[in-house]
């Protein structure tokens, strides 16, 4: 390694969301085979990834109260298939998503103290709160928790699984003192951590978020780049003082996607082509759908927008996706699509390509590894999150001709440095264990 030069972070998401990856061979059902799980874990750790990130959904998507076939592959439980996939790797660090509003703290302490146990202290927890009543009908708490409460809640879960991780386990083990607005904890706790806790990441974007964030996650992943990541960064890492931390003791990963190619200009190409390979007919009718709030299907995805206005009632007929609740915010969008549609004379398929483009890195392998450098160097972030825009195999290209690029650099060992997740980002090993 290059003294002096920023360390790039590497983790990898594997790739279930239908608007950033085409998935070979089709949908369903590849997407929940272990082997397209295992196989792209294996790539990862071959290209020295710190680590893996499974996303999560706890409800499918509806469209007019019927499931879709868009992107439906069902999901597993994660903490399940990150044992699974600790078994068949052995330097890759491994990270769940796990809900903070539905579950309970006691429970998935002691899961993730198990899995952390089996990988040798491999483990990740994004821990994400969700913002919407959707899923909490699956749990018979529709609306359950306010966004402000889901938030105070989960840092309260975390500091209850931390207490968990430190007191327990052992015959001289202290009993739990918890008596907090969300939980009650008493109890000599079954399961501790051996000294090395699962990292903590955290997803989201709002004010509570960020705060939440400074004072408990060690990972932040994130969609921000560009000017908007220096800000984001400047504005989280400003944070970490007031709440007795150093600023190496947060990582910053934004999602990316990359499209290697011969030249610039091939890239670009491949990845324009690989945008309307994403963006299927159905897709973009579903995306105007979810904004429209009726039925489109009876219009051309290769011609222009439709002629009606969105239905201002319609804010439930795509269901469980993120950007429909608010009719003026749907009509508001609609209106700036229109506008865009008109100006550049796009087909309804060419438009949602264009508004839902992911900003690929793309270029040869050298351009890659100098943008994704420059932005690291200019405080933007502290590494990536790469989101293969193909799969299988989707990582394929980026480890044999970007990390070589990028270890050439001095910006990315050849060889992992730790056997745990915690010492391969360079967080602190141990933590202050509680007796
Ligand atoms: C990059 C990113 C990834 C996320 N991934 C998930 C996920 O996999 N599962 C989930 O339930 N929520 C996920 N979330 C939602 C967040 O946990 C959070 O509930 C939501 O963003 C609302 O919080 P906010 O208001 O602070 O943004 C993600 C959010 C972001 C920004």
């Amino acid at each position: 390694m290059n003294v002096g030069r920023r360390r790039v972070h590497l983790g990898v998401l594997f790739p279930v969301n239908p608007t950033t990856t085409v998935w070979k061979g089709g949908l369903p059902g590849s997407q929940i085979d272990f082997a397209a799980i295992a196989g792209l874990a294996r790539t990862a750790q071959r290209g020295r990834f710190d680590y893996l990130l499974l996303a999560d959904d706890l409800r499918l998507p509806e469209r007019d109260g019927e499931v879709t076939e868009i992107g439906v592959a069902g999901r597993h439980d994660l903490l399940t298939i990150i044992s699974a996939v600790a078994a068949v790797t052995d330097r890759l660090g491994l990270v769940a998503t796990v809900n903070t509003t539905f579950n309970e703290p006691y429970d998935i302490a002691r899961q993730l103290a198990t899995v952390n146990h089996l990988s040798d202290g491999r483990v990740g927890w994004n821990a994400v709160t969700t913002s919407d009543a959707w899923i909490g009908q699956n749990f018979r708490r529709g609306g359950f928790l306010p966004h402000a409460q889901r938030y105070e809640r989960a840092a309260e879960f975390v500091q209850l699984c931390r207490s968990i991780w430190r007191a327990g386990g052992t015959p001289d083990s202290v009993p739990l003192a918890h008596q907090g607005r969300h939980f009650h904890a008493e109890g000599h706790a079954a399961t501790a951590c051996d000294g090395i806790e699962p990292v903590l990441m955290q997803a989201g974007d709002s004010e509570q978020g960020r705060e939440f964030a400074a004072a408990h996650a060690e990972v932040i992943y994130s969609r921000k780049k560009g000017r908007a990541g220096r800000e984001f960064y400047a504005d989280v890492k400003g944070r970490l003082a007031r709440h007795g931390r150093d600023p190496g003791q947060l990582k910053i990963m934004p999602a990316i996607t990359y499209v290697v190619g011969q030249s610039r200009a091939d890239a670009e190409e491949l990845a324009r082509m690989r945008r309307l390979d994403i963006v299927t007919p159905e897709m973009a009718i579903y995306y105007l759908e979810e904004l429209w709030g009726c039925d489109l299907s009876g219009y051309d995805p290769e011609g222009p927008l439709p002629d009606i206005d969105p239905d201002p009632d319609g804010s439930a007929f795509i269901a469980g996706r993120p950007t429909g609740a608010d009719a003026q915010r749907r009509a508001d969008r609609a209106a700036f699509l229109r506008q865009v549609a008109e100006s550049r004379k796009l087909s309804i398929r060419q438009l949602v390509a264009l508004v839902t483009d992911t900003k690929a890195l793309a270029g040869t392998p050298a351009d890659i590894a100098t943008a994704m450098i420059e932005q690291v160097e200019a405080d933007a972030c502290d590494g990536y999150i790469i989101v293969p825009d193909q799969a299988p195999g989707g990582l394929d290209s980026f480890v044999e001709h970007v990390v070589p690029e990028l270890q050439s650099r001095g910006v990315l060992p050849a060889e992992y440095e730790s056997d745990t997740l915690r010492g391969n980002l360079g967080l602190p090993e141990s933590t202050n264990r509680a007796r």
